[in-house]
């Protein structure tokens, strides 16, 4: 029986199905994989632990329904298309029957360096074809992958290496991002001063000059040398570790959100064939970095588990200018487009002349992820984009949820523009009030939480699983808490309204205000600081940060310049404050806790709802916040 939903009322059939009869639904999906062994019990679950288990005692490799699947059927067919950062410089095609021999090579030079089952490795990595076969090289050979976005400074990066305990690091020399050679080998041996990494492996991107330190680090195409190009995957359970990736909460440094194998594999290849109702043959385009959960699921497993065709870009959407996008449109006749908002905010400011010159008709669907889409770069998307005959997915999920979870189906589910709409099939979505109560039936707005399981959430946070209980379950009792505040309408539909907690959402990008304050706090002169977002027209969010400075012997401006350096220095530049006001005091309870409800108003420039400050320790305070405003 095929998974496809068809229509809307297959897909409110399948829905219902999906919470009637949760086991008997996610069994027949999984039954399409291949495994080495078939499941004992499809779930097991208590949010009290939270302990859950998908396809319970199951076996499998993720990586031979992604490569052995494919290989008589498919081979020939392109698996990955290169798009490099220079128009210039040729692309890559990979097809399934080579990308099949690329991973069984690198896995057996993993396996040469003595990496093997359960042991984890970093990979921070440009946007090439070897980022994605040293992801699936490693769920080849039972090694637990933890990718770090590229940008990260090394202080970020050495954090996520000590916190997962990784045993190897795999990286480039450097990396092209629009006009700019950035150098990233340098970057890891700064991040690897105190460490135990044994093994470094490099891939040769920008041909710099770099150290390689005597038997730590290997170049790629030497490892690569003499190895077979095929092997035997490792049997896996379905709960053993896939991946680790470290995203941002409200509290603390990073955690590393863990998915592992089964229930992941079954849901993001399902959530990929059904939101983008990709068909045999189509080419899907999704931009993000594989540094993210999007990359992870929706550029890497869902569609490869697919045999979809799936298009990896290294640059940047304004380079050489801000008709990149549409030319690499054009030139593979993409049929699926998965973007950010902040891209289209960011491209929309161009106007249209930089899509005139190229031909969009191959497009069909079109997507958006990571924040909530303002109506208007939803109708600029469709408009000047889809040309209004590609219906818009706006799909809402998070990095714990491994996959896609409120989103139309591309050309089934009516679209309302900066509606996510409907929960996908096994979603279970529940809305409460700030006590907890449940809030049914429509036009009703709240707390969004989730109160069944679904097969690619997270399981644990990595080294720390009272941390995935106190942050995810213990909020709301039996439920998972996502964060984020949502209406559901007159229609039942579903619009997400941004985050209700200390997280912040700058370009797409997930950021814990705790984080940024910390790294501000590390400057010498920094007394205390406070970081909120503000609206901000192209990024969705701005970081706006207050800070209190001993200012002895120098220039606002030069301290503003050195905070927004440290800041770079100890996240990456994509933490910078983009407005910092220094003030004297901030505005704090008489019990010493932060207003930041205030702060919050007046980065908004909101100034005249300030409501109650009677209860702060010093009012005095607020007038000078107000009237220093940036
Ligand atoms: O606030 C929501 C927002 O991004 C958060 C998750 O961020 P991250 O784990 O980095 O994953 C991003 C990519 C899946 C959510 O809590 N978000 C994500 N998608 C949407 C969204 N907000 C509104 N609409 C969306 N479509």
């Amino acid at each position: 029986m095929s998974d496809r939903i068809h229509t809307l009322s297959g897909y409110f059939h399948e829905y219902q199905k999906s919470v009637t009869q949760p086991e008997e639904f996610w069994a027949r999906i999984a039954d399409s994989f291949h495994w080495k062994k078939r499941w004992d019990k499809v779930l097991q679950w208590d949010f009290e632990g939270p302990d859950v288990k998908w396809f319970v005692n199951g076996k499998l490799n993720i990586t031979e329904n992604i490569l052995e699947r494919h290989l008589y059927t498919l081979g020939d067919r392109p698996a990955i298309i290169w798009e490099a950062n220079d128009p210039n410089e040729a692309g890559r095609t990979i097809t399934y029957r080579e990308l099949y021999h690329e991973v069984c090579r690198f896995s057996n030079a993993l396996k040469a360096k003595g990496i093997g089952i359960g042991d984890k490795v970093i990979i921070y990595m440009p946007m090439v074809p070897e980022a994605a076969i040293a992801m699936l090289a490693c769920a080849r050979i039972g090694a637990i992958h933890s990718v770090v976005f590229a940008g990260f400074s090394s202080s970020a990066l050495s954090d996520r290496i000590n916190d997962c305990g990784a045993k190897a690091v795999l990286t480039s020399d450097g990396n092209f991002r629009g006009g700019k050679k950035i150098p990233v080998k340098a970057v890891v041996d700064e991040a690897l001063e105190k460490s135990s990494v044994e093994t470094v492996i490099v891939y040769q991107r920008t041909e710099q000059d770099v150290t390689m330190k005597e038997g730590r680090d290997y170049w790629w195409h030497e490892v690569i040398e003499g190895e077979a190009d095929t092997n035997t995957a490792e049997e896996m359970d379905s709960e053993d570790m896939l991946f680790i990736l470290y995203t941002s909460g409200s509290t603390g440094k990073p955690k590393g959100v863990v998915h592992t194998t089964g229930g992941y594999m079954v849901y993001t290849k399902y959530s990929f064939e059904n939101v983008f109702q990709y068909s045999p043959g189509d080419v899907y385009w999704c931009t993000a970095d594989v540094g993210w959960i999007t990359g992870h699921s929706y550029i890497v497993y869902g569609p490869l588990l697919a045999g979809a065709t799936s298009i990896m870009f290294e640059g940047v959407p304004t380079y050489p200018d801000a008709g990149r996008f549409w030319a690499v449109v054009e030139k593979y006749k993409v049929n699926q487009f998965y973007t950010a908002p902040t891209a289209i905010r960011a491209l929309q400011a161009y106007g249209t002349d930089p899509i005139e010159p190229y031909d969009l008709s191959s497009l069909k669907v079109l997507g958006s992820v990571g924040e909530p889409i303002n109506e208007e770069a939803w109708h600029w998307y469709h408009t000047h984009i889809g040309k209004t005959k590609c219906p818009i997915v706006d799909t809402w999920w998070q990095t714990e949820t491994g996959g896609i979870m409120i989103s139309p189906i591309a050309g089934i589910t009516p679209t309302k523009p900066a509606f996510a709409t409907l929960p996908l099939p096994g979603v279970q979505l529940s809305i409460v009030d700030p006590e907890g109560k449940e809030l049914t039936g429509n036009s009703v707005e709240g707390n969004l939480c989730i109160k069944f399981p679904w097969p690619g959430m997270i399981r644990t946070t990595y080294g720390d699983h009272d941390r995935c209980k106190q942050t995810y379950f213990s909020t709301y009792k039996g439920m998972y808490f996502t964060g984020d505040g949502v209406k559901r309408d007159h229609d039942g539909y579903y619009r997400i309204l941004g985050r209700v907690d200390d997280v912040i959402n700058v370009s797409g990008h997930r950021m814990g205000t705790a984080e940024v304050e910390n790294a501000i706090n590390e400057h010498p002169l920094v007394i205390e600081s406070a970081v909120v977002g503000y609206p901000h027209e192209v990024k969705g969010q701005g970081i706006y940060a207050y800070v209190i400075c001993d200012m002895t012997n120098r220039t606002e401006e030069n301290l503003v310049n050195e905070i927004k350096a440290t800041v770079s220095k100890i996240i990456g530049p994509i933490a910078k404050p983009d407005k910092i006001q220094i003030v004297s005091g901030l505005p704090k309870t008489r019990s010493g806790k932060i207003m930041r409800r205030i702060l919050r108003k007046v980065a908004e420039g909101n100034l005249d709802s300030m409501g109650d400050i009677s209860t702060l320790l010093d009012p005095e305070v607020v007038k000078e916040i107000i009237d220093g405003k940036k």
